[in-house]
């Protein structure tokens, strides 16, 4: 059974610097009280999606992430576009989730961290994709936050308080649906 006031942060970039990870890691530092966030860190692990190990056993990368997504009540997504779409490496986990309906019905949003003008190729696809996978889009939780070049902690994480703000309502947003 989930916990009703966890939500699971998914980043799409394997980047040292992401700034999409900044965004996941401030969203984790500013969670609201009552809600407990997950950073899932193991897209790097994840094998290629093959249907023939979609099953009951499947590798234990992938198990993992199942037992992630399973614990958690809604996911927050935040992944960067690259060439016009998903990171192959991010539409991956995705294929992982969609025929064993792991993200059915779930809460799910996205921070597009992108500046301005960018990043709609990757918000298309997630939402497309997001679809065959049955996640439930809260649609007022999904925010343009743009990263790149913003001042960070010591820590990596946004310093600006109003992103703090914004990802605090973002995750009470989810975990309210
Ligand atoms: C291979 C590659 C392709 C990219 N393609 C796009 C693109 O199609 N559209 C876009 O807006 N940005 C594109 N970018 C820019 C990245 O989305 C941007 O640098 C983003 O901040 C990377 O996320 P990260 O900082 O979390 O790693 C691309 C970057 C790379 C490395």
């Amino acid at each position: 059974m989930p916990e009703s006031s966890t939500v699971l942060l998914l980043s799409g970039s394997l980047r040292a610097a992401s700034s999409n990870n900044a965004v996941l890691r401030t969203a984790h530092a500013a969670a609201p009280a009552g809600v407990r966030t997950v950073r899932y860190d193991g897209l790097a692990e994840l094998p290629h999606f093959n249907p023939d190990d979609d099953t009951d056993a499947p590798p234990a990368p992938v198990a993992a992430l199942r037992a992630a997504i399973a614990d958690a009540a809604a996911v927050l997504i935040c992944t960067p576009e690259y060439a016009g779409t998903l990171p192959g490496s991010f539409k991956n986990l995705l294929d992982w989730t969609v025929g064993t309906a792991d993200i059915n019905d779930k809460p799910t949003a996205w921070v597009n961290a992108a500046n301005p003008g960018r990043g709609q190729g990757a918000e298309a696809t997630l939402r497309s994709v997001l679809e065959y996978t049955g996640a439930r889009i809260v649609e007022p939780a999904c925010v343009r936050i743009a990263a790149g070049g913003r001042e960070r902690d010591p820590e990596g994480r946004i310093a600006d308080p109003e992103v703090r703000e914004q990802l605090a309502k973002v995750l009470t947003l989810l975990v309210e649906a």
